[in-house]
């Protein structure tokens, strides 16, 4: 990529910027010294910044500006402290990539509306039973291409599908080792999900367990569950996901109202179902970022603690988004059901996809296996792979 032109405006404070390939951007004379790509700003070996915000003049002035023979931008600031015309010589020259400055334009109109999903996420329903990503665990332990298309499932979806793990307690680990670290929490590095006589979490009995995230009551939550199956000859206990960005969607173009109610005010959740334990947290339901994206979800019936976060005006309406949530929750347009097999295993993004199991009876066997790992690894992971395919 390549600029075709590059003037200075503002009395030197910005450049106005335009690409061969069409369209044109401003950036601030402070941007442009603030970001700058050369060895005294950026380490050479590992990226990192080499200075403070305090390091930098507050006003930095462009001086001059040319495109260069490879169509990347070279910019001279007049030394600190000159003005563009007072200076003679000595101001920091650096060089831009046409492409990277490109990637990075700020110049344009941002998308601001409530409840947006980022870019490459894609919110779904019902219509994606049968077309989860699925993947083979020999597969995508010796491909890293493969491994690669089933990570990118899981950042566009929230959830995935595994075949072929061993059949050996453990398994679980060895998946999420694949892309990043388990998780380990006051239920173990794993957990077993099966029917228990003294359970301490309702997850190890027979009951059939309304959609949910996992331990809203930690902050932060572990934003990726694991759940294999190591024996399922039950009859029920299938698996559902339903993806809590689209639900929250929903409510937002339903009731602008409602929405705001869960995305405005904490929740509590809580968790006390063991000695030495006491875990709680204080989130909205909705969680949004500071620009108005999805964030998180957190939604779960068995650790919701009393709201006492609302307004006595306001509780009324709290409850209505909470009941009408559950109720968008309930719709079987937004879920996708699979029963898992011996040796299957899935990956719910925790902060987003909700996941659900059926009450299942029956002198049969359901074993399974779970455990924590993040998403921050994940993308990670993934983001590595892909930039070195590219
Ligand atoms: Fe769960």
């Amino acid at each position: 990529m390549r600029l075709s032109g590059a003037e200075v405006i503002d009395g030197g404070a910005a450049a106005r910027l335009t690409w061969e390939v069409g369209g044109t951007a401003r950036f601030h004379a402070l941007w442009l010294r603030d970001n700058a790509l050369d060895a005294e700003t950026r380490s050479p070996r590992n990226g990192q910044r080499l200075v403070t915000i305090l390091d930098i003049p507050a006003a930095p002035v462009i001086a001059d500006l040319a495109v260069t023979a490879h169509g990347a931008l070279r910019v001279r600031f007049a030394p600190d402290g000159a003005g563009a015309d007072g200076e003679a010589a000595g101001g920091k020259t650096v060089e831009f990539p046409a492409g990277w400055l490109h990637a990075r334009r700020y110049d344009r109109p941002i998308d601001r509306r409530p409840g947006r999903v980022d870019e490459g996420v894609e919110t779904f329903d019902a219509v994606l039973s049968g077309a989860v990503t699925r993947a083979d665990f020999a597969e995508i332990s010796a491909d890293r291409g493969a491994l690669a298309a089933w990570l990118a499932g899981v950042r566009r979806h929230g959830v995935a599908i595994l075949a072929g793990v061993p059949r050996e307690p453990g398994s679980v680990c060895r998946v999420a080792e694949l892309f990043g670290y388990v998780r380990e929490t006051n239920y173990g590095r794993l957990f077993e999900v099966r029917a228990e006589v003294n359970p301490t979490n309702l997850a190890y009995t027979n009951l059939g367990l309304q959609a949910h995230t996992d331990n809203p009551y930690r902050d932060p939550v572990p934003t990726l569950q694991l759940l294999m199956c190591l024996d399922n000859t039950v009859e029920g206990g299938e698996s559902t996901v339903v993806d809590g960005f689209r639900i929250a969607e929903r409510l937002r173009d339903e009731s602008p109202d409602l929405f705001d109610a869960l995305t405005t005010f904490p929740a509590r959740f809580e968790y006390a179902g063991e000695a030495g334990v006491r875990l709680s947290s204080r989130r909205p339901v909705i969680e949004l970022a500071p620009d108005g994206r999805l964030q998180a979800v957190r939604f779960n019936n068995r650790s919701a603690a009393a709201v006492t976060d609302v307004p006595f005006d306001d509780m009324p309406r709290y409850y209505a988004s909470l009941r009408r949530f559950a109720e968008i929750l309930e719709d079987p347009a937004m879920a996708v059901s699979f029963r898992l097999a011996p040796g299957e295993l899935f990956i719910v993004d925790n902060t987003r996809v909700l996941h659900a199991r059926t009450a299942f009876s029956g002198s049969g066997e359901r074993w399974l296996q779970g455990c924590y790992a993040d998403k921050d690894g994940l993308l990670s992971t993934l983001a590595a792979i892909e930039e070195d395919a590219a």
